[in-house]
């Protein structure tokens, strides 16, 4: 008895002087979150934590409680992890706050990492966050209102605003070489910079533009249709399409920053608007159930910030893992590769012809799910297309790949697979009595 007690005095002590560690610790914990949300660094650091392991668990002689050291270890880790969140919410979300409410999100890619703002009336702002003290061209496109090229170069120490004819017609060598000729004209220089203030055709275009003149000029983007604000502004893909094939000619370049004012969205027509919201959902069945049923609750309307904001998120941390797609990255193609020829080949426009070519490459229980919502959206179910040449197209298209190609299949709201096919297997998938349009 005497040994129990005085086995329990000691690590009564023991456990005193843990609780005043415990305190120290947890005061160093909550230094590091504010330095990490200062910096906007995530909470979770595998390195540092391996390290710790690796340092500490040496200190045990003793093999036999070696693992529960580790295991001790590991809960500490865990519990400051939850500290740091408890303090800093935002950095589990990656929505950060800004001045006047608009909000950032940073996307991770070592030196090449930028922030997207969001928030409403950030145009006016725009020379807060990008440096516009230079020469500037401004490339926007006939359908975008024009007071929102205006009042960013209005902002800029020297612009040049250019315009291009709207649509996907304008994503061409043409436009390019001549938007290249007046930079050259107007002597721009590697320190100038490139604004795209427009929907997708904009950005890609000119993106596209400020990868190629004299070897890369700074790029900003300024997404103003719904397609471009979830989806085409992030991840640095630009891009000019090729004698009607899309996006033949491009390269990965990112943004130095973007910024995304959702009030852009009241001038747009809303055929546009369901458009992007095709997008949002594709980012949804791929990689988020919660948001999927957001949607097919239909209250995503009551908040489009919020929707831009979880795709943004979604596609991050895709971006983040996979920026030159060469894996994961590739289920964002969800919907495309069918969607892409149809796009090409109808009337149809992008968001309309990516929903469509998502019931394709879904399960039956995702697609009975899918097909709801996208009428819900006012979005196309069915369409008038010829499968052969539907299927020609494919062929020709940047997505075959020899005799085989991939795609981005879903069995599972929320989780995609990329199946590898022979390009023949391809017409099996376009089965017509999916629904009545195609034949
Ligand atoms: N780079 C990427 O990762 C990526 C991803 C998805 C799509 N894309 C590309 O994006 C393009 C489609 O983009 P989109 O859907 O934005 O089309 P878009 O750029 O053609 O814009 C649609 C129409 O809306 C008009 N518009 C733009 N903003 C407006 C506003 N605020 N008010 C009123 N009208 C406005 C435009 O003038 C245009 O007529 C396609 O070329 C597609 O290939 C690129």
């Amino acid at each position: 008895m005497d040994k129990l007690l005085l086995s329990r005095e000691k690590i009564n002590k023991i456990d005193e002087q843990m609780a005043r560690l415990f305190a120290e610790r947890m005061e160093a914990v909550r230094n590091v979150a504010k330095y990490k949300a200062e910096k906007n660094l995530p909470i979770f650091d595998a390195s540092r934590e391996a390290e710790i392991i690796e340092r500490n668990s040496a200190l045990i002689k003793d093999e036999g409680i070696k693992a529960h050291y580790i295991n001790f270890l590991n809960n500490n880790m865990e519990i400051s992890r939850s500290y740091q969140a408890e303090l800093y919410p935002e950095l589990v979300s990656g929505v950060l706050y800004e001045k006047d409410n608009f909000k950032k999100i940073r996307v991770s890619l070592q030196k090449d990492s930028y922030d997207i703002f969001i928030g409403c009336g950030l145009l006016s702002h725009a020379r807060e966050y990008l440096k516009l003290d230079r020469k500037v061209l401004v490339l926007t496109d006939s359908g975008v209102p024009t007071e929102y090229a205006k009042l960013i170069a209005d902002q800029c120490k020297e612009s040049f605003i250019y315009t291009v004819e709207q649509g996907e017609a304008s994503k061409n060598f043409e436009s390019f070489r001549a938007i290249l000729e007046f930079m050259a004209q107007n002597r721009f220089t590697r320190t100038d910079c490139v604004i795209a203030v427009g929907g997708g055709v904009c950005g890609d275009l000119a993106g596209f533009v400020a990868a190629s003149y004299m070897r890369g000029v700074d790029f900003y983007n300024v997404p103003t249709t719904l397609l471009s604000q979830v989806d085409s502004s992030i991840g640095g893909k630009v891009a000019i399409d090729l004698d009607g094939y899309k996006n033949t000619v491009g390269a990965f370049y990112q943004p130095k920053v973007v910024l995304i004012d959702p009030e852009t969205l009241l001038t747009l027509d809303i055929r546009q608007v369901r458009s992007g919201f095709a997008e949002s959902l594709k980012m949804a069945t791929t990689s988020d159930a919660e948001l999927f049923e957001l949607f097919e609750s239909g209250e995503y309307l009551n908040d489009i910030e919020e929707i831009i904001l979880r795709s943004l998120l979604i596609k991050k941390g895709i971006v983040e893992r996979d920026v030159n797609e060469k894996g994961e990255r590739k289920i964002l193609n969800f919907g495309h590769t069918i969607g892409h020829a149809i796009e090409s080949t109808t009337s149809l426009i992008h968001g309309e012809a990516v929903a469509l070519g998502m019931l394709f490459m879904c399960g039956g229980g995702v697609r009975t799910r899918l097909l709801p919502i996208i009428e819900e959206m006012g979005l196309p179910t069915e369409t008038e297309i010829d499968v052969e040449k539907l299927f020609d197209f494919i062929l020709r298209d940047k997505k075959a790949d020899g005799d085989s190609i991939t795609i981005t299949f879903v069995n599972e709201i929320g989780k995609a697979e990329l199946r590898r096919l022979p390009i023949e297997d391809i017409k099996d998938l376009i089965d017509p009595s999916i629904y009545g349009g195609i034949q």
